[in-house]
């Protein structure tokens, strides 16, 4: 069975990111009504921070020679780290039960949501592999930050996201739809920029919903 693993991390309510995933995780299952879906919010209901026990559960890992996820519960050996684990396994479960793994997140600060960065802190271990799992990003951002535009070096959600999940899950083809100039649905200065934003997120809805199809074939 293929499952999609769905993760907001917007504290938007009324989000674009929250918008543009749902409308992924919608089309995909109606094309999979046979898939298994699963959803977390991690701004609704946050992962928290990693602990010295976990920190002493990666050096167990480490110690081991690398990560075979099936062994981790077997090396947390002591309470601390049982501890760690006891957080991190249900976590854990989910995501390398994914085949698909939709993430929504808003632009905060050039970057991504402390809240999605605390569940990543939790889930990654030195030398883990998610492929061939496949990545999708859902992201809005207040500005524009496409190639060619002046503030395009101040990306650092996409260009992190797309390193770390090479780098540390040796994902390489992580697909991002990016909704840009939010802030000119409230910043009265930048209302010149409105239909430049409803057709970047038309664009990126429809690009939502093109790769949901796909990825259900
Ligand atoms: C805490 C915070 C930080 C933000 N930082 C940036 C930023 O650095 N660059 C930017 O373009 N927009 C920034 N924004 C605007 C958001 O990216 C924009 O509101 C976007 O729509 C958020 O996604 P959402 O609608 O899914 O919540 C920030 C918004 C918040 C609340």
């Amino acid at each position: 069975m293929t499952t999609l693993l769905h993760i907001d991390a917007s504290a938007r309510a009324r989000s674009i990111s929250r918008q543009i995933g749902a409308e992924f995780a919608q089309t995909w299952r109606a094309a999979r009504p046979d898939g298994r879906y699963l959803y977390r919010d991690v701004a609704a209901d946050p992962v928290p921070f990693i602990d010295q026990g976990w920190t002493e559960l990666c050096d167990a890992v480490l110690a081991a020679g690398g990560t075979d996820l099936d062994r981790l519960e077997e090396l947390a050996g002591t309470p601390e780290q049982a501890g760690a684990w006891a957080l991190v396994q249900p976590l854990l479960d989910e995501l390398r039960a994914a085949d698909i793994v939709l993430i929504a997140t808003p632009m905060y600060n050039y970057s991504i949501p402390a809240s999605l960065k605390a569940w990543f802190d939790q889930v990654t271990f030195p030398r883990m592999s998610l492929a061939p799992r496949r990545f999708v990003v859902t992201t809005a951002r207040g500005g524009a930050y496409s190639p060619g535009s002046p503030k395009a070096a101040f990306d650092y959600q996409e260009r992190f996201l797309r390193d770390f999940f090479a780098g540390h899950y040796a994902v390489t083809d992580t697909v991002f739809i990016n909704a840009e100039m939010a802030n000119a649905r409230v910043d009265p200065a930048l209302a010149q920029f409105r239909d430049s934003h409803d057709t970047s997120l038309a664009v990126a809805l429809s690009a939502a919903r093109a790769l949901a199809e796909e990825y259900a074939k």
